[in-house]
């Protein structure tokens, strides 16, 4: 019986590809054989990561930016896969966020994905190819003083189940959405908001998942070559959240 989760012959464009969860899911697509096109705004971090992975490319672009994003799309053949993974945070209750800041989230983590999906839709209907959408636990639930953060993952969640109602035989559209996950995204804001508390965080961090650590960028690297493989031909529209038990407590 041949190996399951094999991506042979298939090309995937991971947006926030140079970081985090993007590069684990680069590194973990390549393993499995498939072509990987980093899309990251870090061309050092996408350029250092992709000279380490066989049948990796980098484009450097932002993904807010929609004749950027037009412009590229239209220079790549064929697409399979794409996941959107490129999302920032931001840390404070309603009262605390500023409209620039929550327009700043939303612009990435929404319009980018909106203006990515739509512009790689043509490429992946020609292959009844497959989205993985990087959500969040923000999405499912309310977490303290992530006001605006959880209204966009909210969005990813819903943006997921919308495009399976649309293309419910042309293509296959799922989203992870990860607990707290050991990337340079949870480094930065415990730097910037917890720098003289850095182990007391640390261990609140792991406390809030009931496992008692956080999540390793593999983890849900692993989660996504599932749902981009032929062997998940059955999911469609499915938000799985892997997060140590946070949503199950
Ligand atoms: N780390 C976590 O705990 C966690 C938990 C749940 C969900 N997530 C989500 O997972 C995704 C990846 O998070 P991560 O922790 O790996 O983050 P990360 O900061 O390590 O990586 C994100 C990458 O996205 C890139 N990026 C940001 N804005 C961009 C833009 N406008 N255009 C192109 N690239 C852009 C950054 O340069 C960076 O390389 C995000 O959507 C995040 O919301 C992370």
């Amino acid at each position: 019986m041949p190996s399951p989760f094999r991506l042979d012959g298939r090309t995937a464009l991971i947006t926030g590809g140079a970081s985090g969860i993007g590069a684990a899911t680069a590194r973990v697509l390549t393993d499995a054989g498939a072509s990987v096109i980093i899309v990251d705004l870090d061309e050092a971090k996408a350029r250092e990561l992709s000279a380490s992975l066989e049948r990796s490319s980098t484009r450097c672009f932002d993904i807010t930016d929609e004749s950027a994003v037009e412009r590229e799309f239209a220079a790549i053949p064929k697409l399979d896969i794409l996941i959107n993974c490129a999302g920032i945070g931001l840390v404070g209750s309603v009262t605390e966020t500023g409209l620039a800041d929550f327009e700043r989230v939303f612009r990435v983590n929404v319009t980018g994905t909106f203006l990515v999906t739509k512009h790689a839709l043509p490429l992946l209907l020609k292959n009844r190819g497959a989205i993985v959408n990087i959500g969040s636990v923000a999405g499912m639930i309310g977490v303290k003083r992530r006001f605006a953060y959880c209204a966009t993952k909210g969005a990813v969640l819903a943006m997921t189940r919308q495009l399976a109602v649309d293309y419910p035989t042309e293509l296959r559209v799922n989203c992870i959405s990860p607990g707290t996950v050991e990337t340079p995204f949870v480094e930065g804001y415990l730097h910037k908001y917890h720098a003289h508390e850095l182990e007391k965080m640390r261990e609140e961090l792991n406390a809030r998942q009931p496992i008692g650590r956080l999540g390793r960028p593999e983890e849900i690297a692993y989660l996504a070559l599932y749902m981009c493989s032929a062997e998940s031909d059955f999911m469609n529209g499915a938000v799985v959240p892997i997060d140590g038990g946070w949503t199950a407590a």
